[in-house]
């Protein structure tokens, strides 16, 4: 098997991103320099595998019998195994036994990174209190705001770190971990270092996502916008300083913040040529969606309550719209996101667990694309793509993961399965064997005997 070198290991600190849909210059460099024809040899040569490329805009990209030569951590070549190059040459062969191997999934909305849990406001909810009303009386988000300041960086990791691995257990080699239960800069600043040690202490590919902008902290009780001038002034540059932001969010909502708020936060970020996101008409209508395209934001993310003037705009914008069925579930939502008017409208459609304590406790990516199918109607292919490709274009990464593609990482998942719609048939069930990371072999399981 390839071994971690200084060219594989994973970076915990890139650079931030330059701008929407590539990760920075340097990566673009090597990403053109790929040998798409590695005629005399590869670190490792994958085959008696089916491929599930995912890199076309319609379809799996199926392909039988396939192969991949991996080379420093990047896909060297894919395609029918039958179509090597003649004279391939590898250092190691991995023989798939028959298995579908697919881009590694990417979980492109997380709040992963919390402490405590609010089982009690589970509880509460079941005894007919609401989210917001919980909200109101100083619970939900604040009360892992509480628990999140009072944890040191320590307990916060060590929290954190089962819920991560419940994901890399189904494949995923790429998350978002966003802050937003500090509201302090410092307790923020923990937040993004924990999330950053994630990715270096488990090696998988984390992208933060600074949410300053997610409740108002007690502190600033009834000065939203003094709030707003520091998320802006003081804790975003900080932060964005210490090279802990890749992108910025806000939530936009009755029990979030205005527009006009929002927007300050977006012009923040595009000072410091930050991608943006948002929490967009998840309980209400704010015109959202609308405001982060016009921005060119990469996403919008829940939409439940999304307008056809939001869709038109997402739509000319290539705005992402990141559903995240795992929360109208645990809320028991009612109003379905406008998934066929935004298949209509062309609009891309990835799908997250939004894993956070109060709206979704969940944490398993497989779990919400099932839940993207029964409860959306999205097709199964649908949702592979929106666990693999879309969840990539979500995070402004899509040319270097996310498919099965020459020159992208060699982020992949090799799954027991004899057609990828099982991926989200299954209920509670996990046929992850193994995964690559940057061409680095993750095993999760024994190979079955036939
Ligand atoms: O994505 N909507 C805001 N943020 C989270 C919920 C956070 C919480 O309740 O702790 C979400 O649903
Ligand atoms: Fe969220």
């Amino acid at each position: 098997m390839p071994s971690v070198d200084g060219e594989n290991a994973l970076s915990p600190n890139p650079s931030p991103a330059r701008g929407r849909g590539e990760q920075n210059e340097s990566l673009r460099d090597s990403h053109v320099k790929a040998d798409p024809h590695p005629a005399s040899g590869c670190d490792l040569l994958i085959v008696n595998v089916d491929l599930a490329t995912m890199s076309a805009p319609q379809g799996y990209g199926e392909i039988r019998d396939g192969a991949l030569a991996l080379s420093a951590g990047r896909i060297g070549w894919v395609g029918r195994r039958s179509d090597l190059p003649a004279g391939i040459r590898a250092a190691d062969t991995f023989d798939g036994n028959g298995g579908w191997i697919t881009p590694g999934l990417i979980d492109c909305h997380t709040h992963i990174v919390y402490a405590g849990n609010r089982s009690s406001e589970f509880e509460a909810r079941l005894n007919g209190a609401t989210y917001e009303e919980i909200a109101g009386a100083g619970g939900g988000i604040m009360a892992t705001v509480r628990a999140t300041r009072a944890a040191s960086e320590a307990q916060l990791l060590h929290q954190s770190l089962p819920r991560v691995r419940s994901l890399l257990a189904e494949g995923v080699t790429t998350l978002e971990i966003k802050s937003g239960y500090g509201l302090t800069l410092e307790s923020e600043a923990k937040m993004l270092r924990v999330a950053r040690t994630i990715g270096a202490l488990l090696a998988v590919d984390v992208k933060t996502t600074f949410l300053g902008a997610h409740a108002l902290p007690p502190e600033y009780a009834g000065r939203a916008d003094a709030y707003i001038d520091a998320v802006c002034g003081d804790m975003l540059p900080a932060l964005a300083a210490e090279g802990l932001v890749d992108a910025v969010d806000a939530f936009c909502e009755n029990i979030g913040f205005t527009p006009a708020q929002t927007e300050r936060v977006f012009a923040a970020a595009q000072r410091l040529q930050l991608p943006i996101k948002l929490h967009a008409e998840q309980l209400s209508n704010q015109n959202g969606a609308a405001l982060v395209a016009r921005h060119d934001g990469l996403s919008a993310d829940h939409l439940e309550y999304l307008s056809e003037a939001g869709i038109a705009a997402m739509a000319q914008h290539r705005t992402v719209a990141v559903l995240l069925p795992g929360a109208y579930y645990f809320l028991r939502e009612t109003r379905l996101p406008p998934v066929q008017a935004l298949r209509e409208a062309g609009v891309p459609i990835a799908i997250a667990t939004d894993c956070n304590p109060g709206t979704a406790p969940l944490t398993s990516l497989l779990l919400a694309m099932n839940m993207a199918c029964t409860l959306f109607r999205l097709t199964p292919q649908e949702a592979l793509a929106g666990a693999t490709s879309i969840a990539a274009q979500a995070l402004g990464i899509a040319s270097e993961t996310g498919s099965l593609v020459v020159g992208k990482h060699a982020n992949l998942a090799l799954w027991d399965i004899g057609h990828p719609s099982e991926l989200s048939y299954a209920i509670g069930f996990n046929p992850c064997r193994a995964a690559f990371q940057r061409g680095i072999l993750r095993q999760n399981k024994p190979v079955e005997a036939a």
